[in-house]
């Protein structure tokens, strides 16, 4: 069963970036899956990654989309978007040095970072794009 799913309440009003969000929920189901069923750490580790590395290409998008339209909260929001890569990756790197099984806790927080972000942060922008 998927960890997360995405719905309406989720939408920022903005099609490509409901679509990358999809994406991301869809990989942080993947990580959750592979723990499930106990795959090894090499897996984990290249989900994990994957998923980063979409972050950083949707963060990039929205931000681009930002400074295209003059949005004027774009400093607080790409400031959650550093915090939240940095996060991310240090989370990888820890991963990746020990040898220890990723726990259900870190998916919880991915699963959280995740939402929250998009309910909190993007949810802001709706209204500005709306007439965009
Ligand atoms: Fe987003
Ligand atoms: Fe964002």
């Amino acid at each position: 069963m998927a960890l997360m799913e995405w719905t309406d309440r989720l939408s920022v009003g903005v099609e490509k970036f409901d679509g990358h969000h999809k994406r991301m929920i869809a990989l942080v189901n993947e990580l959750h899956d592979a723990m499930s069923e106990g795959r090894g750490q090499q897996a984990l580790s290249r989900i994990l990654g994957e998923l980063i590395d979409y972050t950083d290409y949707h963060f990039s998008a929205e931000e681009a989309a930002f400074d295209e339209h003059g949005y004027p909260d774009a400093g607080t929001h790409k400031e959650a978007h550093a915090a939240l890569l940095e996060k991310a990756r240090a989370l990888k790197e820890q991963h990746d040095a020990g040898a220890t099984m990723m726990s259900l806790e870190v998916i919880e927080f991915l699963k959280d970072w995740v939402t929250d972000h998009i309910k909190g942060e993007d949810k802001k922008y709706s209204a500005f794009f709306a007439d965009r």
